[in-house]
């Protein structure tokens, strides 16, 4: 049976020591401040928005919360991130996503100055990530780089697949492994002989989007298996990825749905505000 790995404990210990930064921030008279903007009524992103609030009243980080009507015009989003770009009380913004359909995603992400960019989406810090030199990146991947390093899970050297080729999970995730020396292969919909590839892996990285997608015959024995997928089966129970049941008795460690990758994104987001203090104050 493969070990756990917690992502809520790692997520506590991270968050412990993003509290402690905040203290000292507030020593030095910086409020430590994200603005986090919510358009439109998604169940999902409502949820996502409240819990980033919660982080930030446990971390005593201030939050600042925007939430703008669905028929919110292009012109009214800019303009409240130019405003939010310009107010130096503030040091991260967050534009939940996704927008309503009218609403040019793009645009709205390159208007959020690359300095408050704590979601790390805009093309600068994309780029920088590209190039290994980056003051933020985004949130899962660096959560789960930190769960790595917590259990000392050293890719050097080793074959990781990432499943799936978003820009927010598996294109950074991707290159962080890379950056960590291993070998990295990237599968995603049209990928041939799936299976086989990721049964190659000794880091396995799911981040697809469908439930009970990674099944045993897919994992080779002992691997490390990152489940990313938060998914509802057809009970409506959340449920990852990976088919956990089948592979915790294959591989050697893996998260778990709920309580892996999930709270550490969360955590990560609170470190991302952070270092954007520190950053536009020259520590
Ligand atoms: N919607 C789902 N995940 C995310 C995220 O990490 N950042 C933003 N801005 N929106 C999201």
């Amino acid at each position: 049976m493969a070990q756990i790995i917690d992502g809520k404990m790692v997520a506590a210990f991270v968050k412990g020591n993003a509290a402690d930064e905040v203290k000292v921030l507030k020593e030095k008279g910086i409020d430590v401040c994200l603005a986090v903007i919510l358009v439109g009524n998604d169940p999902a992103s409502t949820v996502y928005v409240a819990n980033k609030r919660k982080d930030c009243d446990q971390l005593n980080i201030v939050s600042k919360e925007y939430a703008l009507p669905e028929t919110t015009t292009m012109e009214e989003l800019l303009n409240l991130i130019d405003e939010l770009n310009n107010d130096k009380d503030v040091h991260g913004i967050l534009c939940q996503l996704p927008l309503p359909r009218h609403l040019d995603e793009n645009k709205v992400l390159n208007a959020i100055s690359p300095v408050k960019d704590v979601d790390a989406f805009h093309p600068e810090n994309v780029g920088r990530i590209m190039m290994g030199k980056y003051d933020f990146l985004p949130c899962t991947p660096a959560g789960i780089m930190e769960m790595l390093k917590y259990y000392n899970i050293d890719a050097q050297g080793k074959n990781c697949v990432v499943i799936g080729r978003s820009n927010i999970v598996g294109k950074p995730m991707a290159m962080l492994m890379l950056h960590a020396n291993a070998t990295v292969t990237i599968c995603h919909s049209k990928t041939k002989n799936l299976a086989h590839i990721c049964k190659t892996a000794d880091i396995l990285i799911a981040a697809v989007g469908r439930a009970d997608f990674v099944t045993a015959d897919m994992v080779k024995e002992g691997a490390v298996v990152i489940d990313v997928g938060i998914n509802r089966n057809e009970n409506g129970k959340l449920c990852g990825d990976v088919k956990f049941e089948e592979v915790s008795k294959i591989a050697s460690m893996i998260t778990p749905v709920p309580g892996g990758v999930g709270p550490m994104t969360r955590a990560m987001l609170m470190c991302n505000t952070v270092t954007a203090a520190k950053k536009q104050n020259g520590i």
